[in-house]
């Protein structure tokens, strides 16, 4: 069966990288891809977010699945243009994105459930979000609705800023649409993990527990990204965390989203707080994360294509529980000089090889391939992923490989894992 993923990142990477080692998958095609995926799939020159154009690709070349990467496509309904056309596609419905693509449906479909989130409130106006804010405890959280690249979650200390925020989001509307209505919510404490569930809408399989560094510097200082590295598994999930999460936060949100009328069928991600009170919701991604794939993925011994397949036809009860390898995934983002801010690209990278490795792997996140040299190509270069029985044993393996790869301006943490070992709360 031939597969096509789309998107272009580290992620998508990881993913054409573990469908290839399905038995059932003989070729994979990626939309638009990268230069890690071109030399691993083949790589087809259409956008995301031309559904047309990917469904008639995905018609013509017979394709058996289809995989979507990132949010936008999703919660733009790519799933129902390709359902409409009786094409196979693992992922939700333009109306069960809504989950990630809007945070006052989320929050809101959150509180009707009973699951565990921080309190809120929702503001269509400035003037009376700025009135409420004069209320509120510091730290406090201020959120744009809509899709606002990541950057749409503000912590705010003090009124001061907290108004500021709110005249950016909604009055200047740095975010354009996306601040039409603004929440604020109450902060939370303890240690943020990512836990990411495949579902059919009627069971749900519970991945690996894994713990992303969402800021650009060494000890989470700096600007928020889209993740600079990440481990799997986490210590802060013990067994009975995990089955809280599933009971309390995972099935109620399938049920619930069943309830609304809504079949939930793909990958959904919950970025939770566990608190001294339990896990509670951040917020829920309709997508895999980035760079959580690139270490839950590698552990996961079960064939992708199979459980994504069974998900499609709505069967994933038929398929046994996930098993997993009993190691330590770690991976640490070689980044761009300025990331996330401007940077530049086409720099040429050295030292990159095809991997032999079977315990260390390159995903990669924005490079191209022309005349055999490598270049940058995105804000996030490259994912290192390194695989061993401990987490330090891991996290050496990845550093070891990033020690030999150089570009001008490369920027990565080197504390990648630093949480593990220190108390919740
Ligand atoms: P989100 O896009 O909603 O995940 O928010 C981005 C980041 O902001 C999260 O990864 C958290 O680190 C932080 N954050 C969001 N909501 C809260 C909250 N209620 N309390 C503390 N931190 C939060
Ligand atoms: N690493 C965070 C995300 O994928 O949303």
């Amino acid at each position: 069966m031939k597969a096509l993923v789309i998107g272009s990142g580290g992620r998508e990477h990881t993913l054409v990288w573990k469908l290839k080692q399905s038995r059932k998958i003989d070729k994979v095609f990626c939309a638009p891809g990268n230069g890690g995926i071109s030399r691993i799939a083949k790589c087809i020159n259409i956008a995301p977010d031309n559904f047309k154009v990917l469904a008639d690709f995905a018609h013509r070349n017979k394709i058996g699945l289809t995989v979507v990467g990132p949010e936008a496509p999703l919660a733009a309904g790519i799933v129902d243009e390709f359902q409409k056309r009786k094409l196979k596609i693992f992922g939700p419905t333009k109306d069960a994105a809504r989950i990630e693509s809007s945070k006052v449906f989320s929050k809101e479909f959150m509180r009707k459930y009973h699951i565990p989130t921080a309190p809120f409130k929702v503001f269509t106006s400035a003037a009376e979000a700025m009135g409420f804010c004069k209320s509120v405890q510091y730290p406090s959280v201020i959120k744009a609705d809509g899709l606002a690249a990541g950057k749409g979650v503000v912590i705010v200390r003090n009124l001061e800023q907290a108004t500021r925020t709110i005249e950016d989001i909604m009055m200047k509307k740095v975010f354009g649409e996306a601040g039409e209505r603004v929440m604020v919510e109450s902060f939370l404490q303890g240690q943020e993990v990512s836990v990411m569930a495949i579902t059919d809408g009627k069971t749900i399989r519970t991945m690996l527990s894994s713990q992303d560094h969402k800021q650009a510097y060494d000890g989470d200082r700096g600007p928020n990204t889209g993740g600079m590295g990440a481990y799997c598994p986490t210590e802060f999930t013990p067994p009975e965390v995990m089955q809280d999460i599933e009971d309390h936060i995972l099935t109620p949100t399938i049920e619930g989203l069943a309830k609304e009328g809504v079949v939930y069928k793909g990958v959904i991600y919950a970025g939770l707080m566990i608190t001294g009170e339990g896990p509670k919701v951040l917020e829920f991604n309709c997508r895999f994360g980035d760079p959580e794939s690139q270490v839950v993925l590698p552990l996961l011994k079960n064939d992708l294509a199979e459980i994504m397949m069974a998900v499609v036809s709505q069967k994933l009860a038929s398929t046994g529980k996930f098993s997993w390898h009993n190691n330590t995934a770690a991976c640490v983002i070689m980044a761009s000089k300025g990331y996330p801010g401007k940077y530049a690209t086409g720099v040429k990278i050295s030292g990159l090889q095809d991997g032999k490795d079977n315990n260390c792997y390159v995903f990669h996140s924005g490079t191209s391939y022309r005349d055999k040299t490598w270049l940058t190509a995105g804000g996030r270069v490259l994912g290192v992923m390194g695989m061993d029985k401990s987490l330090r044993l891991a996290l050496n393996r990845a550093y070891r490989m990033v020690n030999k790869i150089k570009f001008e301006g490369a920027t990565y943490r080197r504390d990648i894992g630093f949480r593990a070992g220190k108390p919740v709360g």
